[in-house]
């Protein structure tokens, strides 16, 4: 079974609770995203490999130790967009795919309507990025459609999780680690994470 994290630093903490406010306002939200990404970033790579090399300093020859993975960001459109940049500025050599997905509303099943990876992803493990894990549905349609196209994902990062969603995805994707900031209560009857913070891509762009 993947790993299960809630990210819940107390910098995080106090940034969500923000996120969460209704009274926050489109380009208080949009950055709060883009902060709680990065710090989201510091715990996601917390296990990844290093590679020892050796450096001169003006004093002596020191060892040192440079990240030895290539990586990927891949968010799912259009809300998992607003997590992309707090991500590259801790892993500026990320490249990032995207996937398009929506809910069909007669089956409520997520449809891939655009889909677009860097060249040499499959060499690449990769991080998906949608910061709410409601139904699952979106992020388990997401990783098999990497999965089929003989990639490796191997985290999923959300900021907001349902309990369902993540049961889901750990049925469905085992090998996955899921991260989120914060464990919410249940979905309510619309799919809406509870309390959650209503819609993040309307809040992140303003729409309704
Ligand atoms: N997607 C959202 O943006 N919010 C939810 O609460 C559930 C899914």
């Amino acid at each position: 079974m993947g790993r299960f994290i809630v990210c819940d630093h107390p910098l995080i903490q106090h940034k969500m609770t923000f996120l969460r406010d209704k009274n926050t306002d489109t380009k208080q939200f949009r950055e709060l995203v883009d902060e709680l990404a990065t710090m989201m970033a510091y715990e996601v790579t917390k296990d990844i490999p290093l590679e020892k090399i050796r450096v001169q300093t003006p004093v002596a020859e020191a060892e040192g130790f440079v990240v030895g993975r290539m990586l990927g960001l891949v968010p799912i459109l259009r809300a998992g967009l607003g997590m992309v940049d707090g991500m590259l500025k801790l892993l500026p050599s990320a490249k990032v795919g995207h996937i398009g997905m929506y809910r069909d509303p007669e089956t409520l099943q997520p449809v891939e309507y655009y889909f677009s990876l860097p060249s040499d992803v499959t060499e690449r493990e990769l991080i998906v990025l949608d910061p709410m894990l409601a139904t699952g549905g979106s992020a388990n349609a997401a990783i098999a459609s990497l999965k089929a196209r003989s990639c490796r994902p191997t985290k999923l990062v959300c900021l907001i999780a349902a309990p369902e969603g993540v049961k889901a995805v750990q049925e469905a994707h085992p090998d996955i680690d899921i991260y989120v900031a914060a464990l919410d209560r249940h979905l309510n009857g619309h799919g809406y994470i509870v309390p959650g913070l209503g819609d993040a891509g309307d809040r992140l762009y303003g729409t309704k």
